[in-house]
């Protein structure tokens, strides 16, 4: 077998652009976490304005760090990946650099609305339709590069990453169109086109599968690549990836529902939401399995590889989060969790643990390659890093377990004759203890970030434009 360097080179700019990005968004949307975090603690930092209350910089925490954060790290890697594993260059550079400035005018146009009250008031789709339509277009134009990319492909079969991502991209589509289908009335305000029970299910088979397509789906494609390069072992086994993504698929789209339980949804409905999730167990754990058992014959690599530990540790909290979501998903432990902290511990634990830890360790894979260099700047501070997130993302979901439980005990305490143990603000007491530890769990991962920022900024600021050129270049393995 022979090695050839192709004339034509990969399009690494928008993955540079978008990779960089993703630290920056992250600092940010983290950085607003941590601020939201702690007006739980100190009710004073809403400084009595309506821009800077908490009901306003909530959704703006949610929007940076799920569509700014996480979509740059799935844009960044996806392009990596479909042009690595299809060996071929981008099909439409201007059309990539479209998605990726189009990309962030919707999160500017996030900064500027939310603060200001402009929302649909629909979880994670709060956009207003302007904005909404901006981003619809951003999404068929990424369908578009990356489909077309993948026609165009030097290599005969698609890389099941590739399929991962193929399955992101056009599940949120379909999502975020009908989701958002509104009448406008003016400018920044629109209306459903649904209305009561229809619009709630419509709404959370929207959030449900945004968690399943664009913080699982698009994450594992991440997965399926840079844990086998990382750990330089072929993945686990094909078979089950095959297997895993069949399963995963067909089953998330059903799970919506458990978000509802004990609302107006008709009982079978909510019914069905629970066994759909319980059954989910599997092909997430089949999945997380099939990452975990490539590091086979190469564990000893955990020692020194802090990136390697990023993404075998995201994996970890993976399975922690699949187990623990089917759990929450059964009407009666979800009678517990509901409306309390342990919701939100179980969010953290998928985003922080999962969606943040692998993009993480993506990034500090990809940064020295786009840029030319051998590897990061300083694997020490990897390290810090990984350490930093770790005991954050720990600090901050054994809180919410803990405030959780605490608060749906208490809600539910009855005395004899009827009336309630304890009253909410009993309750609220009760859990300030936890808000401090959380918001302390948080600035430890957001300081992780700074730490990240500083080592990409090094290992950019080395690079040679030579070098980074020549990192472009199309090996084609196998040629004459
Ligand atoms: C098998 C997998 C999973 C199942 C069955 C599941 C199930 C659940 C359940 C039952 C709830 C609580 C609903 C409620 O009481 O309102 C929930 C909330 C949530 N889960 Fe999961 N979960 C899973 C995995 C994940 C992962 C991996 C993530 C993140 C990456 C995640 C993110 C979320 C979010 C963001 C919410 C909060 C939604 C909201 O109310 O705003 N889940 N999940
Ligand atoms: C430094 C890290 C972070 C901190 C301190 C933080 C803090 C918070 C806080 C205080 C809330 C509001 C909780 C409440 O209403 O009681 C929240 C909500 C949320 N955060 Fe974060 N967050 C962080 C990182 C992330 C990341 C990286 C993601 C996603 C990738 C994320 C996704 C969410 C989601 C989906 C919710 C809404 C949960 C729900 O409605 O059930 N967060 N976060």
């Amino acid at each position: 077998m022979s090695t050839a360097i192709s004339p034509t080179a990969y399009n690494y700019k928008v993955v540079r652009q978008f990779a960089i990005m993703t630290v920056v968004w992250g600092i940010l949307g983290m950085g607003l976490g941590v601020f939201i975090a702690s007006q739980l603690v100190w009710p004073e930092l809403n400084f009595g304005l309506p821009w800077t209350s908490f009901g306003r910089l909530r959704p703006l925490h949610t929007n940076l760090v799920i569509f700014a954060f996480g979509g740059c790290a799935l844009f960044a890697t996806s392009y990596y990946v479909v042009q690595r594993t299809c060996q071929t260059r981008l099909i439409s550079d201007s059309l990539a650099a479209f998605t990726f400035w189009g990309w962030q005018a919707v999160i500017v146009g996030a900064i500027v609305t939310l603060p200001l009250g402009y929302t649909t008031t629909k979880e994670y789709a709060e956009l207003e339709w302007p904005l909404a339509i901006l981003l619809a277009i951003v999404w068929v134009t990424y369908g578009l590069v990356f489909f077309g990319t993948i026609t165009k492909r030097k290599t005969k079969h698609i890389y099941v990453g590739n399929w991962f991502y193929g399955a992101f991209i056009v599940v949120t589509a379909m999502l975020h169109i009908v989701n958002h289908m509104s009448l406008p009335v003016s400018l920044f305000k629109s209306y459903s086109a649904y209305s009561g029970a229809t619009d709630a299910m419509i709404q959370w088979w929207y959030g449900h599968n945004a968690v399943g397509f664009f913080l699982t789906t698009g994450f594992l494609g991440m997965m399926y690549y840079f844990v086998p390069k990382q750990a330089e072992r072929p993945i686990y086994s094909y078979r089950l990836s095959i297997v895993h993504f069949w399963a995963l698929i067909t089953l998330y789209i059903w799970a919506g529902p458990h978000h509802l339980h004990y609302t107006a949804l008709p009982d079978w409905a909510q019914s069905l939401g629970m066994a759909m999730s319980i059954i989910l167990l599997a092909p997430s754990w089949g999945g997380m399995i099939n990452g975990m058992m490539t590091l086979s014959g190469a564990w000893h690599k955990l020692r020194t590889d802090p990136i390697l530990r990023f993404l075998v540790v995201s994996l970890a909290f993976y399975g922690m989060s699949t187990f623990e979501g089917p759990m929450m998903a059964i009407k009666t432990v979800n009678s517990l969790s509901h409306y309390t902290d342990w919701t939100i511990g179980h969010v953290h634990a998928g985003a922080l643990g999962w969606v943040a830890m692998i993009s993480i360790g993506a990034i500090y894979h990809m940064i020295p390659k786009l840029f030319g260099r051998a590897q990061m700047h300083s694997i020490g501070l990897i390290n810090t890093h990984f350490w930093l997130a770790t005991i954050g993302t720990v600090l901050y979901i054994a809180s919410m377990w803990v405030n959780g439980i605490t608060q749906g005990l208490m809600w539910r305490a009855i005395n004899d004759d009827g009336t309630l143990t304890y009253s909410f603000v009993e309750a609220l007491q009760a859990s300030h203890p936890g808000f401090i530890v959380r918001a302390l769990g948080g600035a430890f991962f957001a300081t992780g970030m700074l730490f990240m920022a500083y080592n990409v900024w090094r290992t950019v600021r080395a690079s040679h434009p030579a070098e980074a050129k020549a990192a472009e270049q199309i090996v084609v393995v196998g040629a004459h």
